[in-house]
């Protein structure tokens, strides 16, 4: 079976301009610590710092319409050292989670990362999206300003287009003595109880299927987002507008963007447009991972007569989509890998965590405990052999190992260097790296890939880096030189970063003194 075609995302013009945008940060924060590369973990730090922030200011606040406004001018200016930059870090945290949630969503689009098997994460994304700006609507309301009371008239007046209330919404705000207080207390009950309830759920649900989720930030990540949110509290305190008045329309307010947009909108068009607007564009979302439907490459298969039952492949798979069974082959162990089609999204990680995957095995055809069926071990063996005889040549013969997702390796090829792309790096066994050491007759190996910390499929960075550092099983063998292996991680479009890597490799190696390239176990 062949390979999916035209998977490399070098070849792919909006991603090529979001790598470009991109490459700065990593040059700066380096790969594993890039805030783009972390965007969903950061949106969590941002809740933690609003759920800390919010518990301060609900000791002060009071919950009833008569006090809600002069008990946030008490703590914004009485004591503006701590309970004011608090309000301000809750307000800015709050933005900046949107910010990083409509990144994370934007990106998980165009790096196609929402359809197939994977359309379960960016289903449940989308409630947490709607909830996440109710969150902060309902956020604004609590304050009982004049931008509160805009906000309130007009939600009232979008409720009240649907026909679910026999009491139209919008008569609690006709005038000042009309403003329900069971009302405002259940809009400060629903902010402050519900809705965090809510979003814990959401983003529960929203992670089922993500083995191993990142929901902590590195820590300079955490460090710089909190160190920003605290410099901008200093420099531009959150503040109320005047208190609540129904007998007058609000004339200047300051509108907050990123939360509130909506309002303007509504003011310029209609209710019905708004509903139909925030409608279709939920169903839009919702559709999304079937237009058109992924014709997705089949789902990885297990050999049991390769299979030992060590449970490797299950803790690797980036989505859960192996599970360990009781054995049916009535061999000696006690376990089997099962996969679920539904979830393997077909990256090959598993047959790089498989200890069977060794072509130095004489079997014919090879084959291992798990692989893909358009990309088998006996495949890979074979572009392995062919690569080596394609390397030799005058000087350092290398063989470099891509992915389909990153840097198209196949355009470095020149005398002396063969390349062979696989779907993910971390399907690269390390038995492999040996095997085209030993017997390939390379002088050295490459192993390249999606930018540190960004791998398409999640962890096959990680995981490989982990397993040539003998963290991790399958281990790397000892005897292998560690000199004659780089490992060389890049944006799509870095095709001259990865140039100039394997040049210097090359070098290094014409450097090395003229042994074998192994050392004793
Ligand atoms: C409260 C807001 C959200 C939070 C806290 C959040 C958090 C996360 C986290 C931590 C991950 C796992 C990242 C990893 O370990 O690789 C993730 C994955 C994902 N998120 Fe979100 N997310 C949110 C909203 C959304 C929205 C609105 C969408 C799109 C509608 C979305 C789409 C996705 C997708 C498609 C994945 C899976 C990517 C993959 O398969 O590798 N998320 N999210
Ligand atoms: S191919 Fe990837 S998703 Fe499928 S079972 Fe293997 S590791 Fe899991
Ligand atoms: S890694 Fe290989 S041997 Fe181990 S359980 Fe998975 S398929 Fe079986």
């Amino acid at each position: 079976m062949s390979p999916p075609p035209g998977r490399y995302h070098g070849s792919n013009a909006v991603l090529r301009l979001l790598a470009r945008f991109e490459r700065p940060f990593s040059s700066w924060f380096g790969g594993d610590n890039s805030p783009f590369h972390h965007l969903g973990a950061l949106t969590i730090y941002f809740f933690w710092i609003i759920l800390v922030s919010g518990i301060y200011l609900f000791l002060f606040y009071d919950t009833s319409v008569s006090g809600a406004w002069l008990s946030l001018e008490k703590i914004t200016h009485e004591q503006w050292y701590l309970g004011g930059i608090m309000r301000s870090l809750h307000r800015y945290a709050s933005d900046a989670a949107l910010i990083t949630m409509i990144l994370h969503m934007s990106r998980e689009f165009l790096r196609g990362r929402y359809r197939g098997v994977r359309w379960y994460s960016w289903f449940t994304g989308v409630p947490l999206l709607w909830l996440v700006f109710i969150f902060g609507i309902t956020g604004y309301w609590m304050v009982w300003d004049e931008l509160a009371q805009y906000v309130a008239v007009a939600t009232a007046r979008l409720m009240d287009w649907l026909p679910i209330f026999s009491d139209p919404m919008v008569r609690n705000f006709l005038t000042n003595d009309t403003v329900n207080e069971r009302f405002f207390t259940l809009m400060a009950f629903i902010h402050l109880v519900g809705l965090p309830i809510g979003l814990v759920l959401g983003v529960w649900f929203h992670l089922l299927r993500v083995r191993l989720p990142r929901i902590n930030p590195p820590r300079t990540l955490m460090a710089g987002g909190f160190l920003a949110l605290l410099a901008l509290s200093l420099a531009v305190p959150a503040v109320s507008h005047l208190p609540a008045d129904l007998g007058i329309v609000p004339m200047e307010l300051r509108i907050d963007w990123f939360y509130l947009a909506i309002y303007p909108l509504l003011d310029a068009s209609s209710e019905g447009a708004m509903w139909g607007g925030l409608w279709g564009l939920s169903i839009l979302l919702c559709a999304l991972p079937w237009l058109p439907p992924l014709q997705h490459p089949p789902a990885a298969i297990v050999h049991l007569p390769d299979c030992t039952g060590c449970e490797f492949c299950a803790e690797d798979c980036p989505y859960g989509a192996i599970e360990m069974v009781p054995r049916t082959d009535g061999r000696r162990f006690a376990l089997e890998a099962k996969v679920d089609p539904a979830l393997c999204v077909s990256c090959g990680i598993c047959t790089g965590s498989c200890p069977s995957s060794s072509p130095f095995r004489k079997q014919q055809p090879l084959r291992t405990g798990i692989e893909l069926p358009y990309f088998t071990m006996d495949d890979l063996k074979r572009r392995l052999d062919l690569a080596a005889r394609r390397a030799a040549g005058p000087g350092p013969c290398v063989v470099l190992v891509g992915c389909d997702y990153s840097v198209p390796v196949d355009t470095l090829e020149e005398a002396g260097v063969a390349a062979l792309s696989l779907p993910c790096a971390g399907m690269m066994p390390p038995a492999a790296i040996d095997y085209l050491l030993r017997n390939g007759g390379a002088d050295g190996v490459i192993l390249t890939g999606c930018d540190a910390g960004d791998c398409h499929f999640r962890h096959g960075d990680r995981w490989v880096t982990d397993r040539v550092a003998r963290e991790r099983m399958p281990k790397l063998r000892g005897r292998v030189s560690r000199e004659r292996l780089l490992m060389s991680w890049h944006k799509p479009i870095d095709t001259s970063g990865l140039k100039t890597a394997v040049g210097a490799f090359r070098k290094r190696l014409d450097e090395l003194p003229d042994n074998a390239p192994e050392q004793p176990s």
